[in-house]
């Protein structure tokens, strides 16, 4: 079926776009955008949205010219999807979308920004991209709103909020607060958050919207990280142990024992969330020298683990470097998707894999060892070999 849909963002609607509304059998929307839109005729059905399922099927058993109206740009986090896959033919007129709108009242640029959705999901993934990025739009949903969004940023990470309220209507109101401001204040529905870093308001300009495209290499060398000793978790074992983590945008990763930070600040390279754990002071401020040059976000968190994990937020993915076998029973459970454990004692390999098979994760063990040429005096070379380590993965 051809169904229209429209935008509406509190200005005046496209002539056309008024036009299929004045001739329409049958408007969809929400009790909000069916009171706003401007035209819709007296007598025409109207269909108020609730859950989108049921009103999908009215659209879909009607026989007419239906349009549905929409918040800002339909297409953009919107019902267009929707429509799509049950297969309708559409005419859209989008209007702006809230998120274009809330970046113009805050006088800033948004290519350089993330655009996430916590609307009918879990705000956790929103978070963590916050937590990653210095400037990201949150659309929003009851209960799961600036303040929600504050109680989980204050005080691990600073940052700064425009709270956008009611854009384009006549109730619009545009606040900037600090996390911890936000938790405790009243917040009207709906509403675009602005979450940014107060020290990057201007970033980079760049070729592609949205999130970093990635960098141009990983599992760096150890030269690329202050370490103590050798004590640097080596490129090639890094690679496998990045490439088991899966580290992405929305994912929070805890480094635990994270020493010179590199796999922490790898993690964070390519794009997630990331918490070290680290006891020893020295070693926290190396971490933080590291996470400075690689221009990244890494929390640390200094103190003993297990019992320093208590208190932190839900991690996707787990990497353990050091912390004995306590650690990796205290954070088996907690991991959602991916643990990680490096050993370098073979006697702990067989309990650490049991331990996460016991977890129901699918888990493997591999002992890798790289030996490097290095170059001897006459042009030739030999293979010196660097330290042999077990990594335990586990996936779920
Ligand atoms: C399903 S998304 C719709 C986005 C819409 N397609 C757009 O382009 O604006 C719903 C979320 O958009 C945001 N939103 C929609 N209309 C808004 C308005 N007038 N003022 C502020 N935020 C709004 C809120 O975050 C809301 O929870």
């Amino acid at each position: 079926m051809r169904v229209t849909v429209i935008g509406l963002d509190g200005g005046p609607l496209d002539p056309e776009a008024r036009r299929h509304l004045e001739k329409a059998t049958l408007v969809v929307g929400g009790a909000r955008n069916i009171a706003a839109a401007p035209g819709v005729p007296p007598e025409v059905p109207t269909y108020e949205l609730g859950p989108l399922e049921p009103a999908l099927d009215a659209l879909g058993a009607h026989e007419g010219s239906p349009v549905v109206l929409a918040s800002g740009d339909p297409g953009f986090f919107g019902i267009v999807r929707a429509l799509r896959e049950r297969g309708h033919t559409l005419a859209v007129f989008p209007a702006r979308s809230s998120v274009a709108l809330a970046f113009a009242r805050a006088g800033m640029s948004w290519d350089d920004a993330l655009v996430v959705s916590a609307h009918g999901r879990d705000l956790r993934r929103a978070v963590n991209a916050c937590r990653a990025h210095p400037k990201v739009a949150v659309l929003t949903a009851p209960g799961a709103g600036p303040a929600e969004l504050g109680r989980e940023l204050h005080p691990q990470t600073p940052r700064a909020f425009v709270v956008c309220e009611n854009l384009g209507s006549p109730e619009e109101r545009v606040v900037r607060v600090r996390p911890a401001e936000a938790t405790t204040r009243p917040w009207n529905d709906p509403n675009v958050v602005i979450v940014y870093d107060p020290r990057k308001p201007v970033g980079p300009s760049g070729w592609i919207a949205g999130a970093r495209p990635g960098p141009d290499g990983w599992a760096l060398p150890e030269t690329e990280f202050e370490h103590r000793n050798g004590q640097i978790t080596k490129a090639e074992a890094r690679a496998h142990i990045l490439a088991r983590l899966g580290p992405r945008v929305g994912d929070l990763v805890w480094d635990i024992g994270a020493g010179s930070g590199s796999v922490g600040i790898e993690c964070a390279r390519l794009g997630a969330a990331v918490i070290a754990v680290e006891r020893d002071e020295e070693s926290c401020a190396r971490i933080r020298r590291n996470v400075q040059r690689h221009h990244v976000k890494v929390a640390v968190s200094r103190g003993e683990a297990p019992a320093v994990l208590d208190h932190l937020p839900v991690p996707d993915a787990i990497f353990v470097g050091g912390g004995g076998l306590r650690t990796i029973e205290a954070c088996a459970p907690l991991a959602l998707r991916a643990m990680v454990v490096s050993l370098a004692a073979v006697e702990r390999v067989a309990p650490t894999l049991a331990l996460l098979k016991a977890e129901g994760y699918s888990a493997e063990a591999v002992q890798l060892s790289a030996a490097r040429f290095a170059p001897l005096p006459d042009g030739t070379h030999r293979l010196q070999p660097t330290n042999p380590v077990f990594v335990v993965s586990g996936a779920r």
